[in-house]
């Protein structure tokens, strides 16, 4: 396969970066054998030598995180609650009979990577942020549909800027015909197959000029779930709940649980998991797709249908949604005071 050369850090506009792979010098790599992890190493190569029999490639088994590290005012470095990460990718491992890393592990590789590849971490003030990919996938000679004998548990990282492109811009939604997970699949699970089957749905959305679909939940079709690539809130007309909706097969976004605790405890808002209607959108003034690449990115309107709803406003984010990103953003760059473990 072509190999993509490291990128010279010092070659790098940071005031362009996008979402894209960038290589960059080194990656965690672990393997799990005969019933434990090893030691792990940092390597320089970004390629995997895997059996063509590994479940990974044919049965999908394998898991991702996403989580960054942030260059603050006086230099130092924060890993946004990485813990998290590690938690939430313990159950998706559970969900496909994988093996996870411990807490500790995945916090130790996550901060190996980051050490390593200090020049690649964009620096304070560019808006950047340097993205951490954690993996577990299932590899091994086999054939049968059965968990996979060896596993891979790996961690790389790019400078990214924003996922949705304009960052504070707002971008517009379609709703899509096709469900992302099944009522009792894996749509709580981080996992592959999740993403591949919104490929086409995203294809379809962006060739009509949307930033991405939509998600309704799989089993009515009448309330909204998520955007596929991040979670959703919406805030209502009096400009006093924050709202996000709530079902099994959603991905448990830690932006979206770390909003919500914002909007509660330092903003003064009332706080709802619950339903939010496709055909209610007038109960809402402001809207957002959150999540460790989207950030906050404020919806200006979704089509559903023939309908066009339109929220605070397409060009400009509402006085929640800056409110709300102010102050996450500040605690991730370590210009706002952190609630207690959340910065690593
Ligand atoms: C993240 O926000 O970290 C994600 O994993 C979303 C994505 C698939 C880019």
């Amino acid at each position: 396969m072509t190999q993509t050369p490291v990128a010279p850090a010092v070659d790098i506009d940071w005031s362009t970066l996008g979402f894209s792979y960038i290589r960059t010098d080194f990656r965690y790599l672990s393997h799990w054998r005969e019933g434990e992890w090893d030691a792990g190493t940092l390597t320089r190569d970004n390629v995997l030598h895997i059996s063509e029999g590994s479940t990974a490639l044919h049965y999908g088994q394998q898991c991702f995180e996403g989580l960054k590290a942030y260059r603050c005012a006086d230099g130092s470095v924060n890993l946004f609650r990485p813990d998290q990460n590690a938690a939430r990718m313990q159950r998706s491992c559970d969900r496909l009979l994988m093996p996870a890393p411990s807490t500790e592990a995945f916090i130790e590789a996550c901060r190996q990577v980051v050490a390593a590849n200090d020049h690649f971490i964009p620096p304070y003030g560019t808006g950047g942020a340097l993205y951490l990919r954690p993996f577990v996938i299932g590899v091994g000679d086999n054939i049968g549909v059965r968990s996979a004998p060896e596993f891979i548990f790996s961690v790389f990282c790019i400078p990214v800027g924003p996922y949705f492109k304009g960052g504070l811009t707002p971008q517009n939604f379609i709703t899509s015909p096709y469900d992302r997970a099944a009522p009792h699949g894996t749509g709580a699970a981080k996992v592959g197959g999740n993403y591949a089957a919104s490929l086409l749905p995203g294809q379809e959305a962006k060739a009509r000029h949307f930033a991405d679909a939509i998600y309704l939940d799989p089993e009515t079709h009448t309330k909204i779930e998520e955007v596929g690539s991040a979670n959703l809130f919406v805030i209502t007309k009096d400009g006093r709940t924050f709202v996000t909706p709530q079902s099994p097969s959603i991905l448990p976004s830690i932006t979206k649980y770390s909003l919500l605790h914002i909007a509660r405890e330092r903003l003064g808002l009332e706080v709802v998991e619950g339903d939010v209607f496709i055909d209610g959108l007038d109960a809402y003034a402001e809207a957002g797709a959150c999540g460790t690449a989207a950030v906050i990115t404020p919806i200006g309107g979704i089509q559903h249908g023939d309908s066009f709803h339109v929220f605070h406003s397409e060009t400009e984010a509402g006085p929640v949604t800056k409110q709300l990103y102010d102050e996450l953003v500040g605690i991730q760059f370590g210009d706002r005071a952190a609630p207690e473990g959340w910065i690593v």
